[in-house]
């Protein structure tokens, strides 16, 4: 495969600049520009590692010379360079915005019948390995003698809560006991009294500081607790994962694609991009 030509919305952003600082150094993809909520050229642009920017009236030409689009900006970002649509078509499209809602979704659907769309909330192999464990323990432990908590930390400025990846989890606890996660999500306890209801799903968002990421699930019978921890150490672990899934998808049949499809084939790849 030849030079992968990658555009990054959401390119002035935390992510959006560790994705260039990665693209910077490795071999075999380049920068065809960004995509922000403000355009920039020149010396603007070049502080932020690209020789352009553009907003989401400029989306479409950028996108048209690019192979791959990674997308981490905000919802209301990832719809508005999906206006671009007809430029998208047969490019890779990687999203990893968090906080999309059932309208966004479906436009994605939409989007992955003329292209390769791959959605993930979290880039990282271990997380994806982490759901993976939780499925198998809920699976394991009786919902009637086992409760389930979700407790998640992230820097000050995350704008969703509970996290994409949080909820990522509850999905695999439900999973592995069966249910809607709709039905048995409890967000925060704070002015609950009473029992707890068996098989909820309780979740506890923690802000503050430069928390890259932390999620804990707690197992919790009457007489022992189990508990699985993920804590990323590196923003870069999310852009590394990110980039290997945009060479993956590029030149895929259109569809929707996840970090199971990815993990199996290319696992240890994410964690050698180089930083
Ligand atoms: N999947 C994963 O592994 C993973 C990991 C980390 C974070 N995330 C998610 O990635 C997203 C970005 O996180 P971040 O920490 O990088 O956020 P951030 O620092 O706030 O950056 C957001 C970027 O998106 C742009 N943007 C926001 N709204 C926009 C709009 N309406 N139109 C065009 N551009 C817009 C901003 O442009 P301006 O600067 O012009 O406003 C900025 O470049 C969040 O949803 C976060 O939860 C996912």
């Amino acid at each position: 495969m030849g030079t992968v030509r990658i555009a990054v919305s959401g390119v002035t952003g935390r992510m959006g600049q560790t994705i260039v600082r990665l693209v910077a150094g490795e071999a075999g993809v380049e920068l065809v520009g960004g995509i922000a909520e403000r355009p920039a050229s020149g010396e603007e642009a070049r502080r932020h590692g690209v020789e352009c920017i553009v907003d989401a009236a400029g989306a479409a030409q950028l996108v048209a010379a690019a192979d791959a689009i990674i997308d981490f900006s905000s919802p209301a970002g990832l719809d508005a360079l999906l206006d671009a649509g007809d430029a998208l078509a047969g490019r890779a499209l990687v999203v990893g915005t968090t906080g999309l809602d059932d309208g966004l979704r479906a436009r994605l659907d939409v989007a992955a019948e003329r292209g390769p769309v791959f959605v993930a909330s979290n880039f990282s192999i271990g997380v994806h390995v982490l759901g993976r464990l939780v499925t198998q323990a809920a699976r394991l432990l009786d919902p009637e003698s086992w409760d389930v908590e979700i407790v998640e930390a992230h820097h000050r400025d995350k704008a969703d809560s509970p996290s994409g990846t949080a909820l990522t989890l509850g999905h695999a606890v439900v999973a592995g006991r069966g249910g809607d996660l709709a039905g048995l999500r409890r967000d925060g306890r704070s002015g609950q009294g009473g029992v707890r209801p068996h098989g909820e799903v309780g979740f506890h968002a923690i802000r503050g500081g430069g928390v890259i990421g932390e999620h804990h699930i707690h197992f919790l019978g009457s007489r022992e607790r189990i508990e699985l921890t993920h804590v990323a150490t590196d923003r870069a672990l999310f852009a590394a994962g990110a980039l290997v899934a945009a060479r993956w998808c590029v030149g895929r049949r259109p569809g929707r694609y996840g970090m199971d499809d990815l993990v199996g084939t290319v696992a240890g790849a994410a964690a050698e991009t180089r930083d």
